[in-house]
């Protein structure tokens, strides 16, 4: 099957040009955020999905109905992608948005309203890797990888589609402090130890919303979003996309869902080139993450 391999180059980054035009992602540059949006900002692969469907639920309150019948894109769109303006448009109350624009991209043109609520998702990157490397296998828009360790060198420097993941954190982590309704967790601490810390990122998440969840709220919340439930809902599981989009005989979206999958994967020699980048790479980072910790 054909690979729709087609790639939009904005301000040096590459994007998959079957969802991304050089208006989209201007449109996304001169978005005019709100009071009461809630932004969702990850690099690919680091629980982007996840979070959207904890954010749905927290806004219903765990009632369902909104995220077994309405695609996860729609509810909550990525700002950068073509249909985002007219889902917009649509769209009314508070907005749940998406995006995998680095920061200092987004910011280039004007910086978030300061009352949007920003949820930051970061993912262990040798996982994350995984996952998209896993990602490439099924989705024809992304160029067909070749080797994990061809895929891991681009991975480092930063030539995949939607940049390095090194300035995506950096770029987001460096606004700790100064964004100033900025929630940052990771996806490790969301699954870690099933399913204490899911109820415990779910209480810090809702708390942040304002939208603090008690009793079967909660219970319903983390019913919905486990692994298991999520891969069963194809508003979010992704097989409602055409083979022609994403091919699932390659692969599922709804992958594995667990830490440290990488283990499988690299090699001594790619743990040994990845740490020596990390360490170079991230010395300046404010933030401290689990995946560091011995
Ligand atoms: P794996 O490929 O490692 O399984 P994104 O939505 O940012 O593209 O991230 C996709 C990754 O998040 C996939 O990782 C997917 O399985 C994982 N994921 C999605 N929902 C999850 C959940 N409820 N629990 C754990 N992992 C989840």
């Amino acid at each position: 099957m054909a690979r729709l391999d087609v790639t939009e180059t904005f301000h040096h980054i590459s994007f998959p040009g079957h969802i991304h035009t050089q208006d989209s992602l201007n449109y996304a540059l001169h978005f005019q955020f709100q009071d009461r949006d809630t932004v969702i900002a990850t690099y690919p692969k680091s629980g982007t999905t996840w979070m959207q469907e904890i954010v749905t639920l927290v806004k219903n309150r765990g009632d369902p109905q909104l995220s077994k019948t309405v695609p996860n894109w729609a509810r909550a769109p990525w700002l950068e992608q073509h249909y985002s303006a007219k889902v917009l448009e649509a769209t009314q109350g508070h907005r749940i948005l998406t995006t995998h624009l680095p920061y200092n991209l987004l910011a280039s043109c004007h910086y978030l309203h300061p009352i949007s609520q920003v949820i930051y998702v970061a993912r262990n990157p040798k996982d994350v890797a995984v996952s998209y490397y896993h990602f490439h296998k099924m989705a024809k828009f992304l160029p067909e990888p070749n080797s994990f360790d061809e895929f891991l060198d681009s991975f480092l420097e930063g030539s995949v589609s939607y940049g390095s993941w090194f300035d995506h954190v950096k770029g987001w982590t460096s606004q700790a402090g100064v964004l100033a309704n900025v929630l940052y967790i990771s996806y490790e601490e969301m699954c870690i130890d099933f399913p204490q810390d899911l109820q415990g990122s779910m209480e810090r998440i809702s708390s942040f919303l304002q939208c603090p969840l008690v009793g079967e709220e909660l219970t319903n919340s983390l019913r919905h979003c486990s692994f298991s439930s999520m891969s069963d809902n194809a508003m979010v599981n992704y097989t409602q996309i055409p083979k022609e989009i994403m091919d699932h005989s390659k692969g599922k979206f709804m992958r594995k869902g667990i830490i440290g999958d990488w283990r499988n994967t690299f090699t001594e020699k790619q743990i040994g080139i990845f740490d020596t980048v990390y360490s170079y790479q991230m010395k300046d980072c404010p933030l401290t993450f689990m995946w560091e910790c011995p």
